[in-house]
């Protein structure tokens, strides 16, 4: 199938990539011609483990490629992919700027009949207003179906190609028939409903996910105060199937690209219909308190902040991935450089996009150098690699002895034996 792409971000580059492996025709568009440049190099604009390999396959075997140009993507195209950002805007609506732009360029240059699918995240009613968009400049027959991604960063090609289920809100059966032939490669089960029912879907899950995390968070906090262990609790809880095991690891709360501003959207479009959310919003001020505590807890042990040197490891919102988007590692160096702390960091893969916060961490090349003269170590994304921190030189770098595993990589016992204090999240 001819297929084309809008946006090559994380979800954009992914979905157009593993499309191209499952034998269909895939352009993809972004307007960042830098971007496009890297592409066609064979360059990753992102960290996504197995991505280069899969991009530079499929565009050597033709089946991949790359343009600024709508005009070069969508008059071909049966199938049209709109994968671009959808940011929160101030007041926690989801701004819809990017897909409404987008959905005006693929009208402009719709040829033949075409199913539209909204891949972004967005709130109820998106479909509508994108068909009202495209049939604004183009009057011939198309559909606009939702298809939300449901791929997670640092996993995506394998989620993309490996689904769970595939999610399809679809006005006409014509148009879930050209989705469900799109992939019909890939062997899950396919849920076809009412766009509506999609839309509301996608923000469902990202809640509830969320929500599992600000709880056990909230179970952590009890058991630091009773003398449990949260990660043997966590283990208890998640073995009752009805449960799972998955979202219950205590820490320093959710952030990253899609949680945040998908909680706040969520809440926001109930309340444009008069419905408020109060687990919804219970889980997003859980999450404020899992930073806070973090933080208080550091300020306990170390007295005033002003003039202390701080380490953090990790800085992207979670392991293999390099997106810092309303990470909470970021979240962490501001507060601490707002009380007088200097912050240096290590962090494999992370980019960050704040000015200010990239002129203000000192960046290290490595966990060790990151540590030297610190007063203190805070493990704040759980990359692998920290699990197997050099104690024994940690110690010897660092200027103090504190250590705030925000993210209960460390084996307690272990981290004692090197004279250091250690705090954690949930264990006492
Ligand atoms: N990142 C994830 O893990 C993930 C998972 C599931 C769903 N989503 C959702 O998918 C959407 C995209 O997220 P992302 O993380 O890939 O975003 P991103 O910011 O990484 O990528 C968006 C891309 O779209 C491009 N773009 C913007 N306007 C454009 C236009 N008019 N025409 C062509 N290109 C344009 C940008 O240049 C950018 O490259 C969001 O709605 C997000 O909530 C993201």
């Amino acid at each position: 199938m001819n297929v084309a792409v809008i946006g090559t971000g994380y979800v954009g580059l992914v979905s157009g990539a593993c499309l191209a492996e499952l034998g269909h025709r895939v352009t993809c568009v972004d307007v960042d011609p830098a971007k496009i440049e890297k592409l066609r190099q064979g360059v990753m604009p992102i960290y996504e483990p197995g991505l280069e390999e899969l991009v530079k396959r499929n565009v050597a075997n033709g089946r991949l490629s790359f343009t600024t140009q709508y005009e070069d993507a969508v008059p071909e195209a049966e199938f049209v992919s709109i994968a671009v950002g959808t940011p929160s805007a101030e007041d926690g609506s989801a701004d819809l700027q990017y897909v409404f732009k987008a959905a005006e360029m693929i009208g402009k240059y719709l040829k033949r009949y075409a199913v539209v699918a909204d891949k972004s995240t967005v709130p109820v009613g998106t479909a509508e207003r994108v068909g009202g968009i495209i049939r604004s400049v183009y009057s011939g027959e198309f559909d606009v179906i939702s298809n939300p991604e449901i791929l997670r960063e640092g996993h995506a090609v394998s989620d993309f190609l490996n689904p769970t289920r595939i999610i399809i809100g679809s006005p006409s059966e014509r148009a879930a028939d050209v989705a469900l032939k799109l992939y019909s490669f890939l062997d899950c089960p396919k849920l076809v409903m009412s766009p509506r029912s999609a839309e509301l879907t996608k923000y469902a899950a990202n809640a509830f996910l969320a929500t599992k995390i600000s709880y056990i968070n909230e179970i952590a906090h009890l058991a630091e105060e009773l003398g449990a262990d949260i990660e043997e609790v966590a283990a208890g809880i998640g073995s009752d199937p009805r449960i799972g095991k998955d979202f219950l690891r205590a820490g320093l709360g959710w952030g990253g690209s899609c949680f945040p501003k998908d909680v706040r959207a969520i809440r926001h479009t109930a309340s444009a219909v008069g419905h408020d959310m109060p687990i919804v919003s219970a889980a997003l001020e859980m999450n404020a308190r899992a930073k806070q505590r973090v933080v208080s807890r550091i300020e306990n042990a170390l007295g005033d902040l002003k003039g202390k040197r701080v380490a953090l490891l990790g800085l992207s919102f979670k392991n293999n991935t390099d997106d810092t988007r309303e990470s909470a590692a970021l979240e962490l160096a501001r507060r601490f450089l707002d009380a007088g702390a200097s912050v240096s960091a290590f962090d494999p893969a992370a980019v960050i996009y704040d000015a200010d916060l990239e002129a203000n961490i000192d960046r290290k090349t490595s966990a060790m150098d990151a540590l030297h003269e610190a007063d203190a170590l805070i493990l704040a994304t759980e990359w692998d690699e920290f699990r197997s921190l050099d104690l024994a030189e940690a110690k010897q770098k660092m200027k103090g002895n504190l250590i705030m595993d925000a993210r209960n990589l460390l084996d307690p016992e272990q981290v004692k034996k090197f004279g250091f204090v250690y705090l954690c999240v949930g264990r006492s």
